[in-house]
């Protein structure tokens, strides 16, 4: 299980997340929704250990405090990042071969390619194509193929569906909900509510840097979710 415990990060000077308490069952999909700017990416950043944070995160009850990126990445904590952030000149198979960058995936990078092949056969075709040629709902199936790469335990990704059209939007979470099937724990970051409460387990509603809701998915009216998100009424979670 990974948790945080009074987690308060930002940037320099600007506090942007206030103390929060959460937890993210193994095995489970945990949505995190709120509006813009609301501190989701920023969570993201602190659990990978990208920013300086107060307070406790946890893996396993194990503090992460002080934990390198990339040594959190070779644990199995891999982040898919907001906007593909894919290297455009690099090839598609270039791509996700960064990913097999952790030690104990290296001997297995043609084994890996094949897993990510098979969950996303348009990225074979296109493997020798520069990834700043791909569409959108493309770069984003590189962006998260390179964190299969990893081969991780628990997956952040952040926003996959923005600025995809709903067909593909549809594909990408198929394939999130597999992965979820195989076991891997997942938190996504997701703007599209409907979406993030059709495959998520547990559901956190962030906004302006705080805690506004944590329910089950099943326990969650869609309805009562946007009166909290857009902050309609008194709140009361
Ligand atoms: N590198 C940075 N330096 C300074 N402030 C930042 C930086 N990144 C984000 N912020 C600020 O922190 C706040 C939270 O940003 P964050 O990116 O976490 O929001 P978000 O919930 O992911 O929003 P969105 O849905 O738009 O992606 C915002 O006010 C933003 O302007
Ligand atoms: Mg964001």
């Amino acid at each position: 299980m990974l948790e945080t415990q009074n987690l308060r990060a930002g940037y320099g000077h600007i506090t942007v997340l206030w103390d929060l308490s959460l937890t993210f069952r193994e095995g489970a999909l945990t949505a995190i929704v709120g509006p813009n700017g609301a501190g989701k990416t920023t969570l993201l950043r602190a659990l990978t250990g990208l920013i300086p944070y107060e307070g406790r995160i946890l893996l396993g009850g194990q503090p992460l405090a002080g934990r390198k990126t990339w040594d959190l990445a070779a644990q199995g904590l891999v982040m898919v990042p907001e906007g593909r952030l894919v290297f455009r000149d690099m090839s598609v198979e270039e791509n996700l071969c960064l990913g097999a960058y952790p030690k104990r995936c290296r001997g297995d990078v043609s084994a890996g390619l094949d897993r990510v092949y098979a969950l996303f056969p348009r990225l074979r075709e296109r493997r020798t194509q520069a990834a700043g040629s791909l569409s959108g709902g493309e770069a984003q199936m590189v962006a998260m193929g390179r964190g299969l790469m990893s081969q991780p335990k628990i997956l952040l990704i952040d926003e996959p569906s923005l600025g995809l059209a709903p067909v593909i939007v549809n594909e990408v979470f198929s394939i999130i909900a597999r992965l979820k099937e195989a076991g891997t724990t997942i938190l996504l970051v997701e703007q599209n509510t409907r979406v993030a409460l059709s495959v998520a387990d547990d559901v956190h509603l962030l906004r302006g840097g705080q805690v506004r809701l944590s329910a089950p998915a099943a326990d969650i009216a869609l309805d009562r979710l946007h009166d909290l998100y857009f902050a309609r009424e008194a709140e009361t979670a």
